[in-house]
């Protein structure tokens, strides 16, 4: 299972890809406001830090100048996935684009049908939006579990990335259901990493350490 940060802060990628827990990275045009960087500033120096992935959004609506602006974000390195939203014109531009040979992530995906199309399309990734179906109600995972049995009834070979992860629960099931990629925030992939059990056990062995009197270094 891939993890890629969603985020366009620099400092916090940095401090991941140290760990080795950074396959790639997605950002949209909301990550690049709260950066407060030039969208192609930050992403040249964040597909300099990091080799897998990197998605940037473009921002048109039309496909023509979807597919301009796709090309002009390709040009920033050779890592770069274009991220493009899930309509019709979104569509066009991934074909268009992918059959370039150009990484495309299909973004804003709220059903299986709609992966459907993105996969017919060529993306190279597939974005459910988890999160924001659980904020009206409805099943985020149930979505990615769609959109797995129907890419594998098909051998479809666009990767489930999944999107909006607000939870350490949602990566577990993401990655159970069998996800190719999740995409969460850094404060997210830190918590993966915490458990009561493991600080008070460690409290422990470090008290009785340092009853013994002994140095490793
Ligand atoms: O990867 C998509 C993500 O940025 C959206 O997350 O929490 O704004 O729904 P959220």
């Amino acid at each position: 299972m891939k993890f890629f940060v969603d985020t366009a802060d620099i400092d916090a990628i940095k401090e991941l890809n140290d760990t080795g827990m950074v396959d790639g990275v997605t950002t949209n045009p909301s990550l690049i406001l709260k950066s407060g960087r030039d969208i192609l500033e930050v992403t040249k120096e964040i597909c300099d830090i990091v080799d897998g992935p990197v998605s940037a959004e473009v921002t048109a609506t039309e496909a023509d100048e979807m597919i301009a602006e796709g090309r002009k974000l390709a040009k920033i390195a050779s890592n770069i996935a274009v991220k493009v939203p899930l309509t019709w014109a979104g569509l066009k531009a991934c074909k268009v684009l992918s059959d370039e040979g150009q990484m495309v992530n299909v973004t804003l995906c709220f059903s299986a049908n709609q992966a459907i199309l993105a996969a017919k399309a060529g993306a190279t990734f597939i974005s459910p939006f988890i999160g924001r179906l659980d904020d009206i109600n409805l099943d985020g995972m149930e979505l990615i579990a769609d959109i797995r049995t129907i890419y594998d009834n098909y051998g479809f070979d666009t990767e489930i990335l999944a999107a909006s992860i607000r939870t350490v629960n949602h990566v577990t099931d993401s990655a159970r259901i069998g996800a190719d990629v999740i995409t969460a925030p850094p404060g997210v992939l830190k918590k993966l990493a915490d458990h009561p059990l493991t600080d008070k056990g460690l409290e422990s062995f470090l008290a009785d350490w340092a009853k013994t009197g002994q140095k490793i270094l």
